[in-house]
């Protein structure tokens, strides 16, 4: 049988992940000396790796080429779901924010705001829910930089530590949704190759438990 092709997310979710893949007793020693290789083994032929940008574990698992990914819930709210999400890792701890200057009041006055975001998509839909017209400009990164330069009044973003607003001027004005790494799995492959999808999401869950 040839190994369940998993897409990890490269960076801050990939230790948590070999660290649960060693908890239930995975092999991981080649993707803990990876190199630049982004297609690994891991345990005893059970799971072949692939190393993507988070997005990109999403469109690799919703096109069949792997049949599982790990990724942050943030990433699954802003780029789409044609797929099962079938496990909370719970690492990858953060949440969605809105946030602005400090001691500034983002709801008052009827001008029409705007806000920056990595996640316009995430950002557009807590809007609407709101019932407010805000211009939403799309920023790839360091999005605190917006309100600082003046080019919006806020932003929605990623706030973990809460170091990063902090240090920039910045504060939460409200909290949108709590995010954590999840376990997904593209429809086919859950129908093809259900035990041994379900037997490594029992394990995980088993770990997970454990670890509590
Ligand atoms: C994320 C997020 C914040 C920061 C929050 O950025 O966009 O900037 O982390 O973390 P904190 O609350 O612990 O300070 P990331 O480091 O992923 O880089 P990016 O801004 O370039 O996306």
């Amino acid at each position: 049988m040839k190994p369940l092709r998993i897409a990890l997310t490269k960076g801050r979710l990939e230790k948590s992940t070999v660290e649960l893949f060693e908890q239930i007793g995975l092999d991981c020693s080649c993707l803990r000396d990876k190199g630049r290789k982004l297609i690994l083994p891991v345990g005893d032929g059970e799971l072949e790796a692939v190393l993507a940008k988070a997005p990109d574990v999403i469109t690799y698992v919703e096109h069949g080429v792997c049949d599982l990914g790990v990724v942050g819930k943030d990433t699954i709210m802003e780029h789409g779901s044609h797929f099962f999400e079938i496990l909370d890792l719970g690492f990858g701890r953060c949440g969605f924010a809105l946030a602005a200057p400090r001691g500034v009041d983002f709801y008052s006055g009827y001008r029409e705001k705007t806000v920056a975001s990595k996640y316009p998509n995430v950002a557009r839909r807590f809007f609407e829910s709101k019932k407010m017209d805000v211009r939403i400009i799309r920023i790839e990164g360091s999005v605190e930089l917006a309100p600082l330069l003046g080019l919006s009044d806020g932003i929605v973003d990623i706030v973990e530590t809460g170091v990063t607003l902090r240090e920039n001027g910045l504060e939460v004005v409200e909290r949108i949704a709590e995010v954590s790494a999840r376990l997904i799995v593209n429809s086919a492959s859950l129908k093809l190759r259900k035990r041994e999808i379900e037997a490594l999401a029992a394990r995980l869950e088993a770990a997970i438990k454990g670890g509590n």
